[in-house]
């Protein structure tokens, strides 16, 4: 018998036709993605289902869809899921780590040099016609190279920022739960600090932990006020790590330069004081967006899935423990 799985929300045709060679699909082809309803109404009698984080996969939804047998999830991020209630409800939960790091960490960079640089002011003043006359003053910024890059959250994407701020002779400083190897610091010449010195140093703060109970605003009035009134905050990893109140403050009032957000507190909602700042540069959630980086992660994801489903214990499980005891487990896998 094939197996039947659930992709929650549009994804690209070539992950639908790998699916669809192995499995029957039930294809959400929406831009919307479910409710929690139809979620749990379209996953009954599914083994897997492919889904986005824009799926909220709270404990009750996980609960309503017992039955099902794994969320393989296109992401590395895996905070709309709750882990814990979908072991407890016998499924696997996978994700797709280290396939988006470099283009995330491209993201943070570009977003660094854009609002250091104020690429967008730029292109808005020519585009509108403004350009009239020139000045030495014309849109003038701030500089990235030589500068101190403090990064706050040291896992694969915080390093693949690093290695990018080597090539801008930037000096890194990282905090991190765990200090890394002493080969991996001078490999990547980056020098662990306590997180009080990292605001107070850093010409650029980039946030890349995950968003859980312990990081929930983790970036608060007290760090931003400890910041350098010339430094610029970037966040690429998730908008609640982020006091987004005390951000707009904290741009409106000058306490800092400039922000370079890509994710936001309530997505998709803006901060209204944070949408009137001018030094601030926003993007929509797209650090991952680039066409070969989201293709691979859709196609790991439903690579999780088949795995899964056709016995070989897939790479990416957040709950491992779990494969021995798997109740979708074919006979005589491994
Ligand atoms: C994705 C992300 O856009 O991987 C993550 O954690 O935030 C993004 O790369 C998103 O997860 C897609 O579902």
């Amino acid at each position: 018998m094939r197996p039947t799985i659930l992709v929650t929300k549009h994804v690209f045709p070539e992950t639908v036709a790998f699916l669809k060679q192995h499995a029957e699909v039930d294809y959400a082809d929406t831009q919307d993605g479910l409710t929690s309803e139809e979620l749990i109404a379209r996953a009954r009698g599914k083994q897997a289902i492919v889904s986005q984080f824009t799926d909220a996969l709270s404990g009750a939804v996980i609960a309503g869809m017992k039955g099902l047998g794994m969320i393989a999830h296109v992401g590395v991020g895996f905070d709309n899921i709750d882990v814990a209630a979908a072991t407890a409800n016998g499924m696997l939960v996978s994700n797709t780590p280290g396939v988006l790091d470099d283009t995330t960490a491209d993201h943070a960079f570009a977003l660094m040099l854009a609002t250091a640089r104020r690429v967008p002011d730029g292109d808005a003043f020519v585009r509108s016609g403004q350009w009239k006359r020139w000045n030495l003053e014309l849109n003038i910024g701030l500089d990235v190279h030589h500068r101190t890059l403090g990064i706050l959250g040291m896992g694969r994407i915080g390093q693949a920022l690093a290695k990018r701020a080597g090539g801008f002779s930037m000096r890194v400083l990282y905090h991190n739960r765990t200090r890394l190897a002493p080969e991996i610091e001078s490999e990547l010449k980056a020098t662990w600090v306590e997180k009080d010195q990292l605001m107070r140093e850093s010409d650029f703060v980039s946030i890349h932990v995950p968003l859980n109970d312990s990081t929930r605003h983790l970036m608060g009035e007290a760090e931003l006020r400890a910041m350098k009134p010339t430094a610029i905050l970037v966040n690429t990893a998730r908008g609640p790590v982020v006091n987004e109140a005390a951000l707009a403050n904290a741009l409106s009032e000058h306490w800092i330069a400039g922000a370079g957000l890509d994710v936001f507190e309530r997505e998709p909602q803006v901060d209204a004081a944070l949408l009137t700042c001018k030094n601030v540069v926003m993007a929509p959630h797209c650090a991952s967006a680039s066409v070969a980086t989201r293709s691979k992660m859709t196609m790991i994801a439903a690579e999780n899935a088949l795995a899964a489903l056709t016995g070989q214990k897939p790479p990416n499980l957040l709950n491992p423990t779990l494969w021995d005891s798997w109740a979708f487990r074919p006979t005589g896998a491994k």
